[in-house]
């Protein structure tokens, strides 16, 4: 996450992630997944620009920069939805906006700490949603994060990470601005690990999303995965990631492709256009391969381009 001063605003860039590892071991009493998963985050952002609004309102207006999935077709152009407003805003806000993490993080912050002041927020959003890249835990921890210091609320980062948690159990992961952590828990304990070079992804998001309770309420005990958690962090410290084959593994991946056949295709395409090691982030439906190198990763998205299965973005984790 990178913070900027823009007069009185601020600017957040804050990035998407990919889970590398994610191991479900099985379902909790309070109806969570208990984890042990990896991610990284990778050079793909969304940019909230956070402004006083001197209504002492929070409201959020959303700028969509990429404009070929279905969901945010949806969502067209650009929409701006008020908090504490009789009509919910402009007319139409979608699911999206209803549902907004940025404006229930900033809500959160102002209940739990009396402050009563309004902000802002434009959201340039180039994360894709329903996508398993955590673009919504990402804008919600930049909120929480760029809240603290605008409205010089004076939160410690345990104050933050209990915060974060309550709204997501992806969002303490983008507090910390770790490169890579693990993560367990229902996701929301991290601890940050070492990656040993520099890697290059290219990820692809099919143009239909999956839920993320739905593929959880699809998942089923089953073999789990052939290595450990430890493996898989000893392979990344080690800078081999990209020529391990067989350590990349996602214990979601088989509830989400029954959910939808774009995961399964998008594998197969990725494999097919030179990847060897291709696998679903999160809860998906976005697919990512490793590659060797950032050659090897435009080779491969330009093919992805070429197929139009989906948004394709070649990125960078910057050890
Ligand atoms: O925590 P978050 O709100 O992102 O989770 C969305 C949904 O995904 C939860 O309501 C739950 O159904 C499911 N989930 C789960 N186990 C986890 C994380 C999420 O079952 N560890």
């Amino acid at each position: 996450m990178r913070i900027c001063r823009q007069g009185p605003s601020l600017v957040v860039h804050t990035p998407a992630k990919l889970n590398l590892f994610l191991e479900v071991l099985g379902r909790r009493p309070d109806g969570y997944h208990e984890l042990e998963t990896v991610m990284v985050s990778v050079g793909l952002y969304d940019t909230l620009l956070l402004s006083e609004d001197e209504s002492q309102q929070t409201r959020l207006r959303c700028h969509w920069t990429a404009r070929n999935s279905q969901l945010q077709r949806s969502s067209q152009g650009e929409h701006q939805l008020l908090h504490g407003s009789a009509d919910g805003g402009a007319g139409g806000a979608s699911d999206f906006e209803q549902n907004n993490l940025i404006l229930r993080a900033a809500d959160l912050l102002r209940e739990q700490t009396g402050c009563r002041r309004g902000v802002t927020v434009n959201l340039y959003k180039r994360i894709p949603l329903q996508a398993g890249l955590g673009g919504g835990s990402s804008d919600a921890a930049a909120t929480l994060v760029g809240l603290n210091h605008l409205w010089q609320l004076g939160l410690t980062a345990a104050d933050l990470h209990r915060l974060a948690a309550q709204l997501g159990s992806d969002v303490n992961f983008f507090l910390d601005s770790s490169l890579a952590a693990v993560c367990t828990g229902r996701g929301e304990q991290i601890h940050p690990v070492v990656v040993g070079s520099r890697l290059h992804f290219v990820v692809v998001t099919p143009p239909t999303g999956l839920s993320t309770a739905e593929v959880f309420r699809q998942w089923q005990p089953g073999a789990g995965a052939t290595r450990s958690l430890a493996d898989v962090t000893a392979v990344l410290a080690s800078g081999r990631m990209a020529s391990v084959p067989g350590v990349l593994h996602n214990g979601l991946e088989s509830p989400a492709q029954e959910l939808n056949p774009d995961v399964a295709a998008t594998l197969e395409a990725l494999r097919a256009a030179g990847a060897t090691t291709a696998m679903m982030s999160g809860s998906g439906s976005s697919c990512f391969a490793i590659c060797r190198s950032a050659a090897h990763a435009r080779r491969i998205a330009g093919r992805m381009t070429h197929l139009e299965l989906g948004q394709t973005f070649a990125v960078t984790l910057q050890a």
